[in-house]
């Protein structure tokens, strides 16, 4: 593709590959910059409802000015293959960050956490749910000067791999992608919020501390089950440096339940930057539910997927919002 003009623009080189995109540095030809051009795979492009969702989804994303947002410059379709231009950002993404890094120092993390939160927050703001969240879909630009070394940009609103892996897209058995940053309401096939993004970022945020997502599991289905029923692993037996109170915050981002969680994705990163200034060993501050102390050690199960009704009172989700077909309990065949 290197060399062909895609809508108003010249794809000059291939910056990376997903599952089911291909990212190119390009040439803007109406105004001479420098853009990423994002093509979605061909498969994805004949689906209906997945094209509706695109489109819907980069075009709410384009809308939110937001310096923790990447600027979304056009979604449409070109050839019958969709595309999304955006700002081309040099530096790598929070995967390689991490890769290279190691786990981070918590004041460090807590600050990246901070850009990544204020994004999600705007973008919850505006009714619009990531469902994605993880360091690959977080891209590194160099910043101001030395107290911010980083300038985080939150991309990939819509493209959801995981949700349409977890609703049979790709079929049965096949999963593609990383389930390490998945909630388990999105996993039950539940209605989803804001909170769902607070979850994967805890998982981030776990990340960022330890180097490491918080399931590490033989199996991608054996992942799935620690998320929904699994609780997440002691901080400080990675991190025994840190406060205790760190582990606490990040558990209840990480909490099974929505409700437990905290009320925005600011506000965990607010009792996070708290927590490490206290002293280690200490315990997290006394509030909300588990001010009795520390997270709850019992978890109770959530369903699996096709075995669920969303509980009452849960206004349905629009069409382009539903996964794009049935999850693979519900399929009949023959
Ligand atoms: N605006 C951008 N500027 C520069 N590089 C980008 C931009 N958007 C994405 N990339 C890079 O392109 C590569 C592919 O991105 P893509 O979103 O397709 O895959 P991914 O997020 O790594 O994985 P997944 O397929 O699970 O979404 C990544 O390495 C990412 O860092
Ligand atoms: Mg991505």
């Amino acid at each position: 593709m290197v060399g062909r003009r895609v809508a108003g623009y010249r794809l000059e080189s291939e910056v990376g590959r997903g599952g089911m995109a291909v990212v190119y540095r390009a040439k803007d030809l109406r105004l001479g910059r420098t853009v990423a051009v994002k093509l979605l795979a061909p498969e994805l492009s004949r689906n209906e409802v997945f094209r509706q969702r695109f489109i819907h989804e980069s075009q709410a994303a384009a809308a939110i000015d937001h310096p923790h947002i990447i600027p979304v410059f056009e979604a449409g379709e070109a050839d019958g293959i969709l595309f999304i231009a955006m700002r081309f950002v040099e530096g790598g993404d929070l995967r390689a960050l991490i890769t290279r890094s190691g786990a981070l120092p918590v004041g460090r993390a807590a600050g990246l956490a901070l850009q990544i939160a204020s994004a999600l927050d705007a973008a919850h703001d505006h009714e619009l749910v990531h469902r994605d969240v993880k360091p690959g879909n977080v891209l590194v630009a160099a910043g101001t000067d030395s107290e911010h070394p980083e300038h985080l940009y939150l991309a990939d609103f819509g493209l959801t791999k995981k949700s349409l892996s977890l609703s049979g897209l790709t079929g049965i058995g096949q999963i593609v992608g990383t389930l390490d940053y998945a909630a388990p309401e999105q996993i039950s096939g539940r209605p989803l919020d804001g909170r769902c993004d607070q979850y994967g970022l805890g998982c981030v945020v776990f990340e960022m501390l330890t180097g490491a997502p918080p399931f590490h599991r033989e199996s991608d289905l054996a992942v799935l089950w620690a998320h929904v029923n699994d609780p997440p692993p002691v901080l400080r037996e990675h991190r025994p440096d840190l406060p205790s109170a760190v582990g606490t915050v990040v558990a209840r981002a990480l909490a099974k339940a929505p409700e437990e969680r905290f009320a925005s994705c600011l506000q965990f990163v607010a009792e996070l930057r708290a927590a490490a200034t206290a002293q280690p060993g200490t315990a997290a501050p006394a509030e909300g539910p588990w001010a009795s102390g520390g997270p709850p050690t019992a978890v109770v199960p959530v369903p699996l997927p096709g075995t669920d009704t969303p509980p009452p009172g849960v206004p349905e989700p629009p069409a382009w919002a539903l996964p794009v077909v049935s999850p693979p309990a519900r399929r009949s065949f023959g």
